[in-house]
């Protein structure tokens, strides 16, 4: 039987982001910029290079700015027009989504990721999808999510990208039970969230970015509180191990954990050190630090 197409990614921006205060108190958290563009653009175009057509963001209260940014800015767009401002405008237009690309949907509550998640069922229906958590910032040169794409087809089932993490710190993430460990592809007998240190199974975490099958809504549906009383999404993943295929992919490249204050401005530095246009004035500022 022929794979369905991997098309639809679900983009959970609901969060209330209290690492970030008072930052975060009026402004989403993913509408913070990574040099001069929000971290919820590169999740939206890291979907776009692996074919993604069509988006779902999970917002909440006060984030209304998020689905904005994906709107034409007519006034904006006139007002550069005339001033001549082509490159500026270039950019802008670059970023424009087909109409009817995005939908929003809202979680009320913040109860969890897997309740995030649960609040797109519609939008899922019997496909499958990717997730992307906009605060884990990529740096690929092949779109993380197109990497999991790839492994979708050869697997033919769920994959979720991992990285190891010193054993003392694997308490803040979703870990692996590891069943054979292949190299870049790990398959899964099971997953914990937020383990002990001495009672993790692995130092193999889930970073925020996966492919899942729609079967995992049934499983977050029965709404069972896991780690800190959420609705944990890593619970309703584990549900499917032993039915489906499922396997952890060793993605090729960097990540950035831009939900922590360490995590972002380590993004800011590497990103501008990566911008032919800003490298050089970044590389003299360093220089003043070291
Ligand atoms: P985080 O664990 O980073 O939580 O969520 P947070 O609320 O955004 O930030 P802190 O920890 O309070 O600083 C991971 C991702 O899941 C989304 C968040 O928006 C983020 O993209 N999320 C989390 C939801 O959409 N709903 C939830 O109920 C929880």
């Amino acid at each position: 039987m022929s794979l369905k197409p991997l098309k639809k990614a679900v983009l959970p921006v609901a969060g209330l982001g209290t690492r970030f205060l008072p930052a975060t108190k009026a402004m989403a958290k993913e509408m913070l910029p990574v040099v001069d563009k929000p971290l919820i653009q590169y999740a939206v175009e890291e979907a776009r290079a692996a074919g993604i057509e069509q988006f779902c963001f999970i917002t909440g209260r006060g984030k209304t700015a998020i689905v904005e940014h994906f709107d034409v800015a007519y006034e904006l767009e006139r007002t550069l027009a005339e001033r001549g401002k082509q490159a500026e405008l270039d950019a802008l237009r670059a970023q424009s989504m087909p109409p009817g690309s995005i939908v929003t949907v809202r979680q009320q509550v913040p109860m969890g990721l897997g309740h995030a998640i649960w609040c797109a069922r519609a939008f899922i229906g019997d496909d499958p999808f990717a997730i992307l958590l906009p605060d884990d910032l990529m740096m690929c040169e092949t779109s993380c999510t197109a990497q999991l794409a790839r492994a979708y087809e050869e697997t033919g089932g769920n994959v979720v990208a991992i990285e190891e993490v010193p054993m003392e710190r694997v308490n803040r993430y979703g870990v692996l039970d590891v069943a054979e460990d292949m190299g870049r592809l790990v398959s899964i007998k099971g997953l914990v969230e937020k383990p002990r240190v001495d009672q993790a199974p692995s130092n193999l975490t889930v970073i925020g970015r996966y492919v899942l099958m729609p079967e995992v809504i049934t499983h977050l549906a029965k709404m069972e509180r896991g780690s800190g009383n959420e609705v944990q999404l890593t619970d309703g993943m584990a549900k499917l191990i032993g039915h489906q295929p499922f396997h952890g992919l060793r993605y090729e490249g960097r990540r950035f954990d831009c939900g922590d204050k360490a995590g972002y401005l380590e993004a800011q530095v590497a990103f501008a050190l990566q911008r032919p246009d800003m490298a050089p004035a970044m590389r003299a500022i360093l220089k003043t630090y070291s």
